[in-house]
């Protein structure tokens, strides 16, 4: 049987600004098994990224509960869901999010560190990472000095670093031409096939998605439809 690496249980989550209430999420129910990835549709304001950092502990859900390999996450402090994402969760978004003054190689090795591996085993692994995803010839560059889909290989490197069970990805072509999107997809391809346990969850408006995904949802109205 595959194991379960994703339960979302009815989540709920609005916000206030003033006197509105925007009721975003309205009961998401949701499972993504171990070697599962899946696209997420939805338009632009649905709730995607909501629900994206919800998952990711970064946001706490209004009610429900967000189970990730076991362990329900819901009630973890900022503290404690930081070191749990960590070192499970894998996060890549549209604008790449690379620490500006620090060069390729110790943006990926870095994220390492801070989960607990040592520095000098961390930079091992993020410049075997950085081989992996094309960038041996980029590892002592800036991000200022690397092009849109090389800072995304970059990131995706990062994301990879602690062996994540649940990669989160948020539009991850969605700042990128359609041939450096389409690298950037065969590169998950890729990585699928070399870590066949990793569950994705992705984030897209990009169509050519679905065809290469296991999975398709859409979130309409503050539901996950599958
Ligand atoms: N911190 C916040 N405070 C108030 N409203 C917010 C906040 N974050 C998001 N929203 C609102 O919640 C709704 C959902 O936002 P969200 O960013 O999750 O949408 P999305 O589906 O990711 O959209 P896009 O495709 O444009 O990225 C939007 O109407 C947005 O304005
Ligand atoms: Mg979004």
């Amino acid at each position: 049987m595959s194991k379960t690496v994703l339960t979302l249980q009815d989540i709920h989550h609005s916000y206030s600004m003033g006197k509105n209430h925007l009721k975003v999420l309205k009961g998401v129910n949701f499972t993504l098994d171990a070697g599962q990835w899946c696209a997420v549709y939805g338009a632009s304001g649905s709730g995607k990224t909501t629900l994206l950092n919800i998952i990711g502990g970064l946001e706490r859900p209004e009610c429900g509960s967000v189970t990730i390999c076991g362990k329900d996450i819901s009630g973890l402090s900022r503290r404690q869901a930081a070191a749990f994402r960590a070192n499970k969760i894998g996060f890549i978004f549209q604008s790449y999010h690379l620490l500006p003054e620090l060069t390729t190689l110790e943006n990926v090795a870095v994220a390492g560190a801070i989960a607990g591996k040592g520095f000098y085993e961390a930079k091992k692994r993020a410049a075997d990472l950085l081989d992996r995803v094309g960038l041996k010839h980029r590892m002592n560059h800036l991000p200022k000095e690397l092009s849109g889909g090389e800072q995304q290989r970059a990131a995706i490197a990062r994301s990879l670093i602690n062996d994540p069970a649940l990669l989160l990805a948020d539009e991850p072509t969605g700042n990128l031409d359609p041939h450096t999107g389409e690298e950037i997809l065969k590169l998950f391809q890729q990585l699928r096939g070399e870590n066949p346990e990793l569950a994705i969850l992705m984030i897209t408006h990009n169509h050519d998605i679905a065809g290469l995904s296991s999975r398709v949802a859409e979130l309409k109205e503050g539901i996950l439809l599958v």
